[in-house]
């Protein structure tokens, strides 16, 4: 047999950014300012977390908190370039903060598997976690792959673009994490004495 072009094509790519953000005293006045906040509003609000602290929605718009505002506002620019990049979309410059939140996971906490509905893009800055308390577990939008291959077809030799079906990010100070909101995640156990925060952001195009 004569084969004359062998091309797999790679299609429906799922674009998750992964940025180190080099400053300790922005990541320091961040988990000040959420200690801060989980001090002055104890109760919270509650979402897809078990355990752990969610800082009520409305403190970054009401001028409760600046350092938040602060924060949606520069990293707005790093969001627009990843949409405009992954999308070509040419409204991309209309592109809002949504949410910001803080969120604090101590020891037992963890979150359900949830979406982020009615935005664009999400991300996970973290502020406090050195990789043990909790990973942030994306799955597979587009369905279970290497489990199923795994389960009919015998065992995946090695992990590739095409048969992951999940994908672990560890918790570290100054990362920040980018993806589309669509992608359903949870977020591990916290087995450790040390607190995780990261804050979290919803960013979309108002509709026309
Ligand atoms: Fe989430």
């Amino acid at each position: 047999m004569k084969i004359k072009s062998e091309e797999i094509d790679s299609l429906f790519a799922t674009p998750i950014q992964d940025i180190v953000i080099d400053d300790e005293e922005l990541m320091q006045s961040i988990e000040d300012e959420t200690y801060r906040l989980m001090a002055k509003f104890p109760d919270g609000q509650a979402v897809s977390n078990y355990g752990g602290y969610q800082t009520p929605r409305q403190v970054w718009w009401n001028g409760e908190s600046k350092i938040y505002q602060k924060l949606g506002e520069d990293i707005l620019p790093i969001i627009k370039d990843y949409y405009y990049r992954t999308t070509r979309n040419n409204r991309t410059q209309e592109m809002k903060l949504q949410s910001i939140w803080g969120n604090v996971a101590n020891r037992g906490s963890f979150n359900m598997i949830h979406i982020h509905p009615s935005s664009q893009v999400s991300a996970i800055l973290y502020v406090k976690g050195g990789g043990e308390q909790g990973d942030v577990r994306f799955h597979n939008p587009l369905g279970l792959t290497s489990r199923m291959l795994e389960l009919s077809c015998g065992e995946v030799e090695e992990y590739t673009d095409y048969n992951v079906d999940r994908w672990y990010v560890s918790p570290m100070r100054g990362r920040l994490v980018i993806f589309p909101s669509y992608i359903p995640h949870d977020v591990l156990v916290n087995n450790t004495d040390e607190d995780r925060i990261s804050i979290a952001m919803n960013f979309n195009i108002p509709l026309l």
